[in-house]
C-alpha cells in the first residue's frame, strides 16, 4: 500500500484528447486504495462520458457549478474541503490559463480556488501549445504558487506531431501523486519534502543496429537506494538504463538507453533536485560511428574508434545551484585512492567506493560492502544486502544535508 490508501482525491478532467487515459488513471488510483471523485469540465465530457468515470470511481461525477441538485448533495465548498489532493489530468492549456488567473467560472477551477489541499496538474496538449509563451508563463505562475506540475512527457502526439506535450502515463501519475501525498505527511521521514534523483544500471552504446557495448551493472544498488529514499519520505525519480528492476511504488521512473540519453534526463531533473545520486555505470566511451547496417563477419580484424561520453555527475556537480551530489566509484584496484581523486576532481559531496573485482559484492550481487568518503571522513559499511546498505547510505546523506 502506498500513501494513496484511504486518501480522498478529486480527479479533475479537462477537454483534451488524453482524457481517455484518465479512465485508466482512475482505476490505478482506486487500486492503490484512494477514494476518487471525478470532476469534469464541459469540454471533458465531449471526449469521454461521465458514466465511464462513475463506474470506475464508484462515486457520482460532478460536472456543473451552478447546479441546484448537486449543491444540495455535496456542494462545491464541501467538495473542496473533502479533498486531500486535487489532481487535474489532463490539464488543458485553457484550464492552466484559467487556474493561473484565478478564474472560478466552472466547477473544477472553483474547487481549485476553494481548497486548502495540494493541487497537481498534468498538462497535455499539442507541442506548440505547450511551448507557447502564454502557456509557459501560466505554468511558471502556477509553480510559484506551489502547484505541482507533473510532466508533460515528450513523444508522438495524437495530432501527428512529436515533442513535449503528452500527458504523463497513468502509472507515472500514480507514483507522483503518492510522492506528493507522502511529502505532505507530517509523519514522513528524514528526507520529507526533498527531491532525490538517482541514476541506475548500465548504458548501451550502439555499434550497429543490433549490437552494443555495455557492462554488467544490474541497477540493484540504484533501485535499493530509490526504495530507501522513498521510505525516508523523498520524492524520488529514478533515471534507469536498460535494467529489469521493478519500479518502486511511489517512484517516478525515466527509462534511458545511452549515456547521452541518461545525461539529458539527468540534466533535466538535477537542477530541481536536493540530492543527486549517480549509481549508474555509464559507458565512458561510445563508438564514434554507428554502422547503418549490421557489421558483417568478412574482415579478419576490425577496429572500432571510440569517443568520450559526457560526464553526467561532473556536469551535475558543476550546476550553479547544484544538488547534494553523491557519486559511486566502482573500481577493480586501488579503490580508495581512485575514489578520493574522483571526489575532488568532480567536486562531489560524497563518494561511495565499491570493489567490483570481488564476485561476492558489487555489480550483479545482492550484497555490497562500501566505503563512504567525504572531504573530511571515511566510513566503512560492512557487507550486507543492498537494501541494508542503501538504508545506511540514505541516513548518512540525510544527516550530511
Ligand atoms: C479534437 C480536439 C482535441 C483537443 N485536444 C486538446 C488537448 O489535448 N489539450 C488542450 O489543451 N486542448 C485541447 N483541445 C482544445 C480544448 O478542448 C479547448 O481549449 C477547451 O476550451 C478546453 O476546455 P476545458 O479546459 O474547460 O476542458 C482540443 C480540442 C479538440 C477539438
Amino acid at each position: 500500500m502506498t500513501h494513496l490508501a484511504q486518501k480522498k482525491i478529486i480527479l479533475g478532467i479537462t477537454g483534451g484528447i488524453a482524457a481517455y487515459k484518465s479512465a485508466e488513471l482512475t482505476r490505478r488510483l482506486k487500486e492503490q486504495g484512494a477514494d476518487v471523485r471525478v470532476v469534469m469540465t464541459p469540454g471533458a465530457k465531449e471526449f469521454i462520458t461521465p458514466l465511464t468515470f462513475q463506474a470506475l470511481s464508484g462515486n457520482p461525477v460532478s460536472d456543473s457549478l451552478l447546479d441546484r441538485d448537486a449543491e444540495a448533495a455535496m456542494g462545491h465548498i464541501e467538495l473542496a474541503r473533502w479533498a486531500d489532493l486535487i489532481l487535474v489530468a489532463p490539464a488543458s492549456a485553457d484550464f492552466l490559463a484559467r487556474l493561473s488567473h484565478g478564474f472560478a467560472n466552472d466547477l473544477l477551477s472553483t474547487l481549485c480556488l476553494a481548497t486548502s489541499a495540494p493541487i497537481a496538474v498534468a498538462p497535455a496538449m499539442n507541442q506548440l501549445m505547450w511551448k507557447n509563451k502564454a502557456t509557459q508563463a501560466n505554468c511558471h505562475t502556477l509553480k510559484q504558487r506551489g502547484i505541482l506540475l507533473l510532466g508533460p512527457n515528450s513523444g508522438d502526439q495524437a495530432c501527428g506531431e512529436t515533442g513535449l506535450g503528452r500527458m504523463m502515463e497513468p502509472d507515472q501519475l500514480v507514483s507522483a501523486t503518492a510522492s506528493l501525498l507522502r511529502n505532505n505527511d507530517p509523519q514522513a521521514g528524514p528526507l520529507h519534502g526533498k527531491k532525490v534523483v538517482i541514476t541506475a544500471g548500465p548504458t548501451r552504446e550502439a555499434l550497429d543496429p543490433i549490437r552494443f557495448i555495455s557492462n554488467h551493472s544490474s541497477g540493484k544498488m540504484g533501485f535499493a537506494l530509490a526504495r530507501a529514499a522513498l521510505a525516508a519520505g523523498a520524492q524520488t525519480i529514478i533515471i534507469a538504463g536498460p535494467v529489469y528492476q521493478e519500479t518502486p511504488n511511489g517512484a517516478e521512473r525515466i527509462n534511458t538507453v545511452t549515456a547521452k540519453g541518461m545525461y539529458r534526463a539527468s540534466l533535466e531533473h538535477a537542477p530541481s533536485a536536493d540530492i543527486f545520486i549517480a549509481t549508474a555505470a555509464v559507458a565512458d566511451y561510445r563508438p564514434l560511428q554507428i554502422a547503418g547496417q549490421k557489421i558483417k563477419k568478412s574482415a579478419k580484424q576490425i577496429s572500432i574508434e571510440l569517443t568520450r561520453n559526457p560526464d553526467i555527475i561532473a556536469a551535475v556537480a558543476a550546476l550553479p545551484e547544484k544538488p547534494f551530489t553523491v557519486g559511486f566509484a566502482a573500481e577493480t584496484n586501488d579503490l580508495i585512492n581512485y575514489a578520493k581523486g574522483k571526489l575532488q576532481n568532480k567536486k562531489l559531496d560524497l563518494i561511495v567506493a565499491n570493489d567490483v573485482a570481488r564476485s561476492d559484492i558489487g555489480f550483479n550481487s545482492d550484497q555490497n560492502a562500501v566505503t563512504v568518503i567525504s572531504a573530511d571522513k571515511h566510513q566503512n559499511l560492512a557487507q550486507a544486502n543492498k537494501d541494508q546498505i542503501a538504508e545506511q547510505l540514505i541516513k548518512i546523506i540525510a544527516s550530511a544535508l
